[in-house]
């Protein structure tokens, strides 16, 4: 199967259409790696796969050319799901020099033996002639490793983007003029929250860099190829770097024996309105990687949770440690929960809110035991002041 994307220029990756966790990352939509031959005079291998699928690249690259015909292996990105092909590649090309820059080459030498890999490393804007045309390559420092890198191909307007712009998304198509575009929006916001929200300054120099490019094409490392919508995944990508909110509300919660579910559904109930995106999830019956693309956009966000022995509930500490991590920037919100004995739980995640430096609207709401009417007011108070908070920062934002 051949896939063009210009003369002498293929797609050679592979399709992982039944992966459902990467690294922790619910991939319900499989995933692809993203490999890219380009032949002239020279010819060069643009990345590889992920290790099981090294035998599926070498069995693909004899219909195209020799391997004693690739002069070079550039690698753009040393995480394993695209370098775990490069030992059985690097053994299979005799003549080939593997082509990254100084961090990649590092990192390389801690992942695998590179001791008989011919290395040319390569610096910030350099340029490798391939005869009629030549690879230029772009640091693009913490987008999302230290060592990522671009590879442009000035004469065809193409750009390899390595994880940037890129999808878990398996598909029959490769382009994203032959998949539903909202599908591919959706997976490509997903993986920007799960994998490229705590870099988004940098991903922010990254999108400056390109404005500079003509780019007619970007290939990415995974998913679909965007030729036509270059326009919308440019744009996505402005807005998902500053976390730009939109009238949004979302009220997650866990509870144990309905209390903090009564309280969230008050909550839910004083935040819905026709100008606000409102929408409620049960921690423990949602997906985290979901939550976190959610959260992306959303401008206000309340999470509930019960005291159990003294703290959260394991569900919504693992959520929110997961959060902590990946930096959503600009949001406001607040926590509230029932507790029995002693309280604990809405404290202790409202702590987590001021780490990643929500701005508080108010302190958290708490019931002992089942909640009472005057609480439940309480909470659709709340739930008014989220979404009033949530169309301050949209409109803010614009
Ligand atoms: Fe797809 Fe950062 O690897």
């Amino acid at each position: 199967m051949d896939v063009r994307l210009r003369e002498n220029i293929y797609w050679v990756g592979c399709v992982d259409w039944t992966v459902r966790d990467f690294h922790g990352y619910h991939t319900h939509k499989g995933s692809t790696y993203n490999a890219y031959l380009l032949g002239d005079e020279k010819t060069a291998l643009i990345d590889t796969v992920k290790a099981p699928f090294a035998g599926q690249l070498l069995r693909r690259l004899p219909e195209l050319t020799s391997f004693d015909r690739i002069d070079f292996v550039v690698c753009n990105h040393a995480e394993p799901d695209h370098s775990g092909a490069l030992p059985e590649v690097m053994r299979a090309c005799p003549r080939a020099e593997l082509v990254c820059n100084e961090k990649c080459r590092a990192a390389l030498g801690r992942h695998y033996d590179t001791s008989a890999w011919k290395f040319r490393v390569v610096s910030n804007g350099e340029r490798l002639s391939l005869g009629r045309r030549g690879l230029t390559f772009i640091d693009t420092p913490m987008a999302h490793w230290p060592e990522s890198m671009f590879t442009y191909v000035a004469e065809e307007k193409l750009l390899f983007s390595m994880d940037a712009f890129g999808q878990h998304y398996a598909s029959s198509g490769r382009f994203d003029d032959e998949e539903p575009l909202d599908a591919v929006l959706e997976e490509a916001r997903t993986y920007y929250a799960n994998i490229v929200m705590p870099y988004g300054k940098q991903v922010a120099r990254v999108l400056d860099r390109a404005a500079g490019l003509e780019i007619d094409t970007i290939a990415p490392s995974h998913g679909i190829i965007w030729r036509k919508h270059i326009g919308d995944i440019l744009a996505a990508y402005r807005d998902w770097v500053i976390c730009r909110p939109k009238a949004k509300a979302l009220v997650i919660y866990d509870s144990m024996w309905q209390s903090t579910e009564k309280m969230a559904q008050a909550v839910m109930e004083g935040a819905i309105r026709p100008d606000v995106d409102a929408k409620l999830y049960h921690v423990r019956r949602s997906d985290i990687t979901v939550l976190a693309s959610e959260i992306l956009d959303a401008a206000a966000i309340a999470f509930g949770t019960p005291t159990l022995n003294g703290t959260m509930m394991p569900e919504m500490a693992a959520l929110l440690t997961y959060l902590k991590g990946l930096r959503p920037a600009g949001k406001a919100g607040f926590t509230f929960g029932s507790y029995g004995w002693a309280k604990g739980g809405a404290r202790e995640a409202e702590d987590f809110l001021k780490e990643m430096r929500f701005e508080i609207l108010g302190e958290p709401i708490q019931s002992q035991f089942v909640p009472t009417g005057e609480i439940l007011e309480e909470c659709r108070a709340r739930g008014r002041e989220l979404s009033d908070k949530a169309i301050a920062l949209a409109s803010r934002a614009r």
